[in-house]
């Protein structure tokens, strides 16, 4: 099976977010990336509420949404706003990650649960039949255009044997350093859904660039 492209629009232009949006709609990217960030949870701010509201109108792509901030639940009815499908809150961000996890359910999205790069994947054993995708951040998150962290290519197999032990049928995302390069090895190790920020943007054909992962 192919595997799905989540272009992270945290790396592209955003003077000319629409440019950069439409060459999203022309490719073969399956879903969007959208990383919302509070400084807080993460050293970095991104984007609000505000500004995605006109960035959701210019795709009709799912929109996958990484929430890196504290009390993500608050958040579930500007999320929903935006028409998300995948509504991702962190492990580390969420002592009753069960709630969370039924709140983005009852409120009609996937629900998602990301890990940081020093949570072992052992730890999502209780939960792993409750969710739709397992994001692991192969990056400490914050930032774009970081060096890939090789140990994710572990964590990745580890999961996968999780998935397989439990029935579970959550999906296997990866995020932070994906290129042409890691992205074989990730599929490889067993993931579903790479998310690329700056291998995509940074790109000279960005649009071929999501054409060869998608063929990885
Ligand atoms: C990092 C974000 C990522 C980021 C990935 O905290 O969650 O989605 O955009 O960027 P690259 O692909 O450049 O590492
Ligand atoms: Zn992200």
């Amino acid at each position: 099976m192919k595997p799905i492209i989540s272009p992270s629009i945290l790396s592209a232009d955003f003077a000319h977010l629409s440019d950069d949006m439409e060459m999203i709609n022309r490719s073969q990217a399956d879903w969007v990336h959208i990383d919302i960030m509070d400084g807080v949870f993460v050293p970095n701010i991104s984007f609000g509420f505000p500004v995605l509201k006109y960035v959701a109108a210019l795709t009709d792509k799912p929109l996958d949404v990484h929430l890196m901030i504290v009390q993500p639940e608050k958040f579930i009815p500007e999320v929903k706003a935006l028409g998300a499908h995948v509504m991702n809150v962190h492990y580390e961000a969420c002592p009753h990650l069960h709630r969370v996890i039924q709140q983005i359910r009852e409120a009609g999205m996937q629900p998602a649960v990301t890990i940081n790069p020093a949570t072992p994947v052992a730890l999502l054993q209780d939960i792993i039949k409750d969710v739709y995708m397992v994001l692991i951040m192969s990056v400490n998150p914050g930032f774009g255009g970081q060096q890939f962290i090789e140990h994710s290519l572990e964590k990745v197999r580890e999961l996968r044997a999780l998935i397989d032990r439990t029935g579970s049928k959550a999906l296997i995302q990866v995020d932070g350093g994906v290129n042409l390069t890691t992205g074989a090895q990730l599929i490889e190790a067993g993931a579903d859904v790479l998310v690329a920020g700056n291998a995509i943007f940074k790109a000279a054909d960005p649009e071929t660039e999501i054409e060869q992962m998608k063929d990885l």
